[in-house]
């Protein structure tokens, strides 16, 4: 009796690719990073454990400095925004291969965050401890407990997505999303910029999360024909406003590593600047307009596109699929939930159509060429 197997296609959990498995993985880990940190009567956010700052040091921060690389840098730019409209602190963003050498100013009240899924990507270890040696405080966003990144910072909220095999990283990335959003609220419940509702109301919407991406994979089928269509296409376009070009960018950089498709991300409203003349006859367009208080001047951006030739395909909040349907050739909608939280969202789509469109070029999906997971080299 001979049983043929293997560990690989075994751990694959029947998934074609790891990829696809940690799309798939989503609404676990989103449920695992938020257990435990979120008070019973789901009026708080709790990282006291993670985070050994007393209210008065969180009080005392002037300013916080985001660094990373790559997918992580782009959870980055969500946390941005979350940190600054939520605690109301200044937050500047950088790709840790640049923090370094542009002087930044880091003072002791400086918070330094450094997000990474493995924990020892060289540029983002250096960083962490530049800003160390400046007498910054430093927190850790990761996905490995143990990691270099995990054990050279002062405060580490860890992300429970498990372990990602895929290059490409997918819910380590979501998963760092929902850390922000925690932290966030933590800082903000802390500093005392936040009404008690407010919290409540956020991590309502944030409890509902899990079960939205799962109807987004439900129809994970509907992305594989437009990602056809793309993959035969050697340029296209993000276009998006606020959070919604935060994740373009994210939505850029998982095509372009596994599809080899170039893409660029652009800010919908700068495309008039200059980017506009790259507008051709059929040129793929993929708009995020999910950003309700920012759709008219979306929906203006698309128009100008598609005035020029682009076939544009739009993504959508549900209940606002017939309107953004009048400017796009076609609509792909996404649950609702609150602004500040569509990147969990959105950007699910976004992973499905890469996964598609790698697949589609006949590329190796979880191991792209010239790419590793973890970079260990400056
Ligand atoms: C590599 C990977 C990327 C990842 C980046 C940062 O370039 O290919 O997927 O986003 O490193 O990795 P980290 O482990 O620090 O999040």
């Amino acid at each position: 009796f001979h049983v043929d197997w293997d560990l690989v296609t075994a751990e694959k959990a029947g998934f074609d690719h790891f990829m696809l498995k940690e799309i798939h993985e989503q609404p676990k880990a989103y449920r695992d990073t938020m257990m435990g940190r979120i008070g019973a009567d789901g009026k708080s956010v709790t990282l006291s454990k993670e985070i050994g700052m007393t209210t008065e040091q969180i009080r005392g921060i002037s300013r916080v400095h985001i660094v990373a690389c790559g997918t992580a840098f782009h959870a980055g730019l969500v946390g941005k925004t979350v940190i600054e409209s939520l605690a109301r602190i200044p937050v500047e963003t950088d790709v840790a291969s640049e923090y370094r050498y542009r002087s930044p100013i880091i003072t002791p009240d400086t918070l330094v965050i450094v997000v990474s899924q493995s924990g020892e990507t060289a540029d983002t270890l250096a960083a962490l401890r530049e800003a160390k040696r400046n007498g910054a405080r430093v927190l850790a966003i990761t996905n490995v407990v143990g990691s270099s990144v995990a054990r050279d910072a002062d405060d580490v909220i860890t992300t429970w997505a498990g372990p990602e095999i895929a290059v490409a990283s997918t819910k380590a990335y979501s998963s760092q999303l929902i850390a922000f959003y925690l932290l966030g609220l933590y800082l903000a419940q802390e500093r005392g910029t936040i009404e008690q509702a407010q919290v409540a109301e956020i991590v309502e919407a944030m409890h509902r999360l899990p079960d939205q991406v799962e109807s987004i994979l439900e129809q994970a089928e509907l992305y594989k024909g437009v990602a056809e269509a793309v993959s035969k296409h050697d340029n296209l376009f993000f276009i998006g406003r606020g959070l919604d070009f935060a994740v373009a960018q994210e939505g850029s950089l998982k095509l372009k590593e596994i599809s080899y498709i170039h893409s660029e991300a652009y800010a919908a409203g700068e495309l008039k600047h200059g980017t506009l003349a790259l507008i051709e006859d059929g040129i793929p367009v993929i708009a995020l307009v999910t950003q309700e208080d920012l759709y008219e001047k979306t929906l203006s951006n698309i128009k100008e596109v598609k005035a020029r030739g682009a076939h544009v395909l739009g993504i959508a909040n549900a209940g606002y699929e017939d309107e953004v349907a009048k400017s796009v050739d076609e609509t792909f909608s996404i649950p609702r939930t609150l602004p500040l939280l569509t990147p969990a969202l959105s950007v699910v789509p976004l992973q499905l159509l890469s996964y598609h469109a790698s697949l589609a070029r006949g590329n190796d999906v979880d191991k792209p060429r010239n790419l590793a997971k973890s970079v260990t080299v400056e």
